[in-house]
């Protein structure tokens, strides 16, 4: 399968998302990322359902909605209603991980599990079999515009083999500092989703350095 762009509007222009949403649709991105943030889980927030139900009337593409809140339970029929496509929640935020990926399911959304830096992809074991995707965060979550952590490659690698030798149907998808350096090296590396925010939205042209995450050329 060829790799999908994930294109992360933490780093669009919150003055005017309508120009950048629609800017995402004429573009070679594959979905809209949105980063949920509650100064609890990370130390950052950042914006609610008004946002991402203003986003849904916009968007022609998939919202690939990242959850870096605690208890994530609490709201996951709240961002199904606002139009999340894909709910991700962070590994770390959940005690019971496997009703909630089920519950995402429930409402009719695919599910992904982030992974912090520090946590391993050995903890994945038990819940590969109940999830579409695994979000490698390459940075410690909480803000945009940060330096990829080279040990991910090592992460995703390991992560690549336990999902082939398992035969899981799961997407691996990266998220923090990629851009159009290190993009091929991750897709040899085995992901299958490129998050990118900063390196599309600060660029001259965002559409265009879009095509070259798609193409790699
Ligand atoms: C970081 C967020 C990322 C962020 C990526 O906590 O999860 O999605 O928007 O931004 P860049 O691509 O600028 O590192
Ligand atoms: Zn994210």
């Amino acid at each position: 399968m060829d790799h999908l762009i994930s294109a992360s509007l933490l780093a669009a222009d919150f003055g005017n998302l309508e120009k950048d949403v629609l800017m995402i649709n004429r573009s070679q991105a594959d979905w809209l990322h949105l980063d949920i943030m509650d100064g609890v889980f990370v130390p950052n927030i950042s914006f609610g359902f008004p946002v991402i139900e203003f986003i849904k009337k916009v968007a022609e593409k998939p919202l690939d909605v990242h959850l870096m809140i605690v208890d994530p339970d609490r709201y996951l029929t709240r961002f199904n209603d606002a139009g999340a496509n894909i709910l991700t929640v962070q590994y770390e935020a959940c005690i019971h991980l496997q009703r909630t990926v089920t519950e995402i399911h429930n409402l009719g959304m695919k599910a992904g599990v982030a992974l912090n830096p520090h946590t391993p992809v050995s903890l994945l074991k038990n819940i590969l079999p109940f999830i579409d995707l695994v979000l490698i965060m390459t940075v410690n979550p909480g803000f945009g515009g940060q330096s990829f952590i080279m040990e991910s490659y090592n992460k995703i690698t390991e992560l690549r083999n336990i999902i082939d030798t398992g035969g899981y149907n799961v997407l691996i998808e990266v998220d923090g500092g990629i851009d159009t350096k290190n993009a091929a090296k991750l897709i040899e590396s085995g992901v299958n989703v490129l998050v990118a925010g900063n390196s599309v939205f600060s660029s001259d042209d965002p559409v265009k350095t879009i095509h070259r995450l798609k193409k790699l050329t």
